[in-house]
């Protein structure tokens, strides 16, 4: 009888050769456990998706509920389902005025991809301006958007009239004209290796774009729902972006993703054509109650308060020869070795200590640290200590 590793291997499709090959029984509040009983402490929310940690009472019980009356029924937009009208209701209710319609898919990509496809109808342009290092997502659109031209090679043509700049880079800003439809960027890039915005850098983003007439539009795939210490980062670096995408936290670790902006905006998907973009499982009513439940629990029981405060923490504590710096925005950290050599070390030690870190895409000389935020200040300092001996076990693989 093959193990289920074996058929895992056999038959699920593996993205690479490196696998993690956790083999998970239950996960449950800031914890992982594997089928041998060890536990993890998971820091890194599946990257940045179980923001309330695992199994949170207020997402199950709303999952529950919504199980009771009914699953799918009609593609999205087609029937009137209480759990999407009352999350739309919630979230909307939580962001600025102008950020009051609301479209639901199942995941970030499909978001991207369709704040692509809104501004180049509503803005008759075409042209699109990514920022280099940034990941928006695997489908073509969303991976076009990649600066990495060694890697896209592989999946050309690409989808034409996208331009790169450079994040913080305000001379680039420039490349922003009349014929930019959109400019897609992140409030903080996450794969690039947590690079937050200095010097203003998103308001002159947001005014060029006002000052050309093109939409900007911000992933807050991996920042939103508290991750950097406020309910979403717009609010946190001044702006107001025209389309908000939003995804990974917003279902409490259920499908989701949302793509946001006046409804005047999104009224360029009703008409010429008619049916300008559908989906037929975005907003799944049991991934709408969730996310309710989700969205609940961050404001009701405050969640967000504590994260800046928690983000200090862990800088007070991270510290280590082989640390060079910690970068971060919130609960989102990268914390960048002296070395490159000592990442892959650091990283298989600290899961051998159960806890589990990660890469990033575009970053070999830090690891990604993104707890669920409820995570309490005594486990913060369990989870440094472990990552700490980490570092000492990598730097002493090379003095030895
Ligand atoms: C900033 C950002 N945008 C978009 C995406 C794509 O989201 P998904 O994997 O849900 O398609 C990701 C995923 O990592 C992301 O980090």
């Amino acid at each position: 009888m093959p193990s289920v590793r074996q058929l895992f291997l056999s038959h699920i499709a593996q993205t690479s050769d490196l696998s993690l090959g956790l083999e998970i029984d239950k996960a449950e509040g800031i914890y992982i456990y594997d089928i041998e009983g060890k536990k993890y402490f998971d820091l890194n929310s599946g990257i940045s998706v179980s923001s309330l940690g695992h199994r949170h009472p207020y997402v199950i019980e709303a999952i529950n509920k919504q199980l009771e009356k009914h699953l799918h029924t009609m593609v999205y937009g087609e029937h009137i389902q209480q759990s999407q009208v009352a999350f739309a209701k919630l979230l909307t209710d939580n962001l600025d005025d102008s950020l009051n319609s609301v479209y639901f898919f199942m995941s970030g990509t499909e978001v991207i991809e369709a704040a692509m496809k809104l501004s180049k109808r509503a803005t008759e342009r075409y042209a699109i301006i990514a920022c280099r290092n940034a990941y928006h997502g695997s489908t073509q659109g969303a991976e076009s958007l990649r600066s990495d031209h060694a890697y896209s090679q592989a999946f050309l043509p690409l989808v034409p009239g996208i331009k790169h700049i450079t994040f913080n880079s305000e001379e680039e800003l420039l490349h922003i004209t009349e014929k930019t439809a959109a400019v897609i960027i992140e409030p903080v890039q996450a794969e690039a290796g947590v690079i937050v915005p200095t010097n203003n850098y998103l308001k002159k983003v947001r005014e060029r774009c006002t000052e050309v007439g093109a939409l900007m539009v911000l992933d807050e795939i991996q920042t939103g729902f508290g991750r950097t210490g406020f309910l979403f980062a717009y609010r946190k670096y001044g702006i107001v972006p025209d389309i908000l995408c939003v995804g990974k936290a917003m279902g409490g670790g259920m499908p989701i993703g949302a793509m946001i902006c006046d409804k005047k905006l999104m009224q360029a998907f009703t008409k010429s054509p008619v049916l300008g973009h559908i989906t037929t499982f975005g907003g799944h009513p049991v991934s709408c109650a969730a996310g309710h439940g989700n969205l609940k629990a961050l404001t009701e029981l405050q969640i967000v308060d504590d994260v800046l405060d928690k983000e200090k923490l862990f800088r007070k504590l991270l510290v280590h020869p082989i640390i060079k710096e910690v970068r971060s925005s919130g609960l989102m950290m990268a914390v960048e070795l002296t070395k490159r050599k000592y990442l892959k070390h650091v990283v298989a030690h600290t899961m051998e200590l159960g806890a589990i870190v990660d890469f990033f895409l575009f970053n070999n000389r830090s690891f990604r640290l993104a707890p669920p935020l409820v995570i309490s200040h005594d486990e913060i300092k369990k989870a440094c200590e472990l990552l700490l001996a980490a570092c000492t076990f990598a730097e002493a693989k090379y003095t030895s």
